[in-house]
């Protein structure tokens, strides 16, 4: 595995996290064995979210984290707050505190390294953020703030109030969903590709250190799932086969190295339940895809490039 420090921090972070949003279905013995795996492999960082499988997620690991308590300091862990099913999001200082609170008593923990923002609530007042912040940070529940889904304005707007840097950024990014790319290199054209639909999201988060964590790396969209071994991605699954085979590796594997060859210094968070999903992922740190293979993958996927 290779590491960097989280720009603002003193966090040495593995560049690959492990996303647990998927593993409330799954036994705390296979969750632990999980957690082993990732942690044999050098991943140390791990993302939550309170909504998780209705909380569940944070529940089983922090059963897990019950059980061995040793493994708790080998960890940093990213939790998330503030989408309130069926209701929507909320950014009041109650809620966020309430939400964190409950975070860590199923977590089983007494901090996390970082909390984000899960989604813009358009009631946002920035003083309340400030507040909320302000108090998990002097109670020692939360050392780093971030945001996820968020755009530069937004971030803008927080950081006016919020006095601890915003150090994460959370978007969907991967091959085929890959918006905040498209828009830069067709500027100025007429086409749909051309619209500028996250407010240059992208070279904000590298102007300012804002680590980029892409989610669904692999997820052509929720009602598809995957594309790896999709028909309706043949032309890329081609092109993925042919690097994965020329790399010894998977085309999973090569769908992560196509991220991490960005040199935004983006850290993925893998949703996989699976050690061996897991294992060929991380192996995505020793793939470095030239200029041309990343394009290649790039028109792959369909897309355009004047
Ligand atoms: N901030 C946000 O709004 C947001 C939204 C969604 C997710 N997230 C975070 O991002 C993480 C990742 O999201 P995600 O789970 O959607 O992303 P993902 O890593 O793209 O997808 C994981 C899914 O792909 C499957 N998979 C993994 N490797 C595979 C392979 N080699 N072949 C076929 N299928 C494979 C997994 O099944 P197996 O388990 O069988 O491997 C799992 O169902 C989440 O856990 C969560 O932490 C954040």
């Amino acid at each position: 595995m290779e590491y960097y420090t989280l720009p603002k921090t003193d966090l040495k972070v593995s560049k690959i996290a492990l996303g647990c949003m998927r593993i409330a279905g799954k036994s705390a013995d296979e969750v632990e064995a999980l957690i082993d795996k990732a942690l044999e492999l050098g991943i140390n960082f791990f993302d939550h979210a309170d909504i998780y499988g209705g909380g569940q997620s944070e529940r089983i690991y922090g059963e897990v984290l019950k059980r061995r308590p040793d493994l708790r300091d080998k960890m940093i862990i990213q939790t998330k707050c503030a989408i309130v099913p069926g209701k929507r999001y909320d950014f009041s200082k109650e809620y966020i505190i309430n939400a964190v609170n409950g975070s860590l008593e199923r977590l089983n923990t007494d901090h996390v390294e970082i909390l984000l923002l899960h989604r813009p609530d358009a009631l946002c007042e920035p003083e309340e953020v400030a507040e909320a912040f302000n108090q998990l940070y002097e109670e020692g529940k939360v050392k780093y703030f971030g945001v996820s889904n968020h755009t530069p304005y937004q971030i803008q707007l927080l950081q006016k109030y919020v006095k601890y840097p915003i150090i994460i950024n959370q978007l969907q990014l991967s091959i085929v969903h890959s918006v905040m790319i498209d828009s830069g290199m067709n500027m100025n054209m007429k086409e749909a590709w051309a619209q500028d639909k996250d407010g240059g999201v992208l070279d904000f988060c590298r102007l300012n250190d804002i680590t980029i964590q892409p989610w669904s790396s692999i997820q052509a969209s929720w009602a598809e799932g995957t594309f790896i071994d999709n028909p309706s991605y043949a032309k890329l699954n081609e092109v993925l086969q042919t690097l994965a085979d020329q790399y010894g590796v998977t085309k999973a594997t090569i769908a992560i190295a196509w991220l991490l060859r960005h040199p935004a210094h983006m850290q993925p968070i893998i949703g996989t339940t699976s050690p061996v999903h897991l294992a060929e992922m991380a192996e995505a740190v020793n793939v470095k895809l030239t200029r041309q293979e990343w394009y290649d993958l790039y028109l792959a996927s369909e897309k355009p490039l004047p």
